[in-house]
């Protein structure tokens, strides 16, 4: 006889739940209305693409569920937990040790070390000298950049900088990582390589992957397709 799976497994809450989520910008006349009630449920070691024209609220619902910025209506919650009464150093912390980034505007500090930059969320949450050390040398050791540790992050070649996010973005072991274009600016051989790094992280870590693409051959790849258009969701394919 079989023995029926345990069910909680299959009550785990999504790691990331949005429920009918709206963010406008500006105020009176020159209201804006970026997300017009969007619902979504991300399930833990998901990768999930967020696909749709420009300016129709991708990186808005993105930054949304990264936390870096607050709806104006509806709920956004982590792991069955509401993230409205986050506020300060505990939604800091919580942002630090549960996300990695990987968005073209969090530039890396041009005359810092690579290794600098890639330690910088370790930093921030107060991990000592010789610690920080040593996870930024097997972050960058999994990307391959070991031997441009000492190297200005100026000096990097396009791909090398994007390594280099990606390294930093894995650095605090995160659950969730978020990424922007993470292949916007690449030639496609190295666009590759930077996909392959983030489904191998996807498949072999089950960190949950977000990718806001334009890029139709990486949103394939992910287990789901959001469909944004005007500020709501169109469809979800699977
Ligand atoms: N801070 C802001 N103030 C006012 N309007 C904003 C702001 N941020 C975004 N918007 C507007 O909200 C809409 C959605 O922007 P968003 O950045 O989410 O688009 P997107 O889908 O990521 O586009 P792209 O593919 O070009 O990056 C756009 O019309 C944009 O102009
Ligand atoms: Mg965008």
């Amino acid at each position: 006889m079989t023995t029926p799976a345990p069910s909680i497994a299959t009550t785990a809450p999504p790691v990331i739940s949005v429920r009918d989520v709206h963010k406008s910008y500006g105020r009176g006349s020159g209201r804006f209305d970026a997300l017009k009630g969007v619902s979504l449920d991300i399930a833990d070691g998901e990768s999930i693409a967020i696909i749709g024209k420009s300016g129709s609220g991708k990186s808005t619902l993105m930054h949304l569920m990264a936390l870096l910025d607050e709806p104006s209506a509806g709920a956004i919650a982590l792991s069955g937990s509401d993230t409205a009464t986050l506020k300060g150093s505990a939604l800091n912390r919580i942002r630090n040790k549960t996300f990695g980034f990987v968005f073209q505007q969090f530039f890396l500090t041009p005359n810092q070390s690579v290794l600098e930059n890639v330690v910088l969320p370790l930093k921030i949450a107060g991990v000592g000298a010789g610690e920080r050390k040593r996870r930024g040398m097997a972050a960058l050791e999994q990307l391959d950049l070991a031997d441009k540790a000492r190297n200005k992050a100026v000096n990097l070649s396009g791909g090398q900088k994007q390594r280099t996010v990606i390294a930093r973005a894995l650095v605090n072991d995160p659950r969730i990582i978020f990424a922007d274009e993470p292949t916007g600016n690449l030639d496609s051989a190295t666009g590759g390589v930077v996909e392959d790094i983030l489904f191998a992280l996807n498949r072999d870590h089950g960190i949950t992957l977000v990718i806001v693409t334009h890029d139709e051959e990486l949103a394939a790849k992910c287990d789901r397709r959001v469909h944004i258009k005007d500020g709501l969701i169109e469809a979800v394919a699977a």
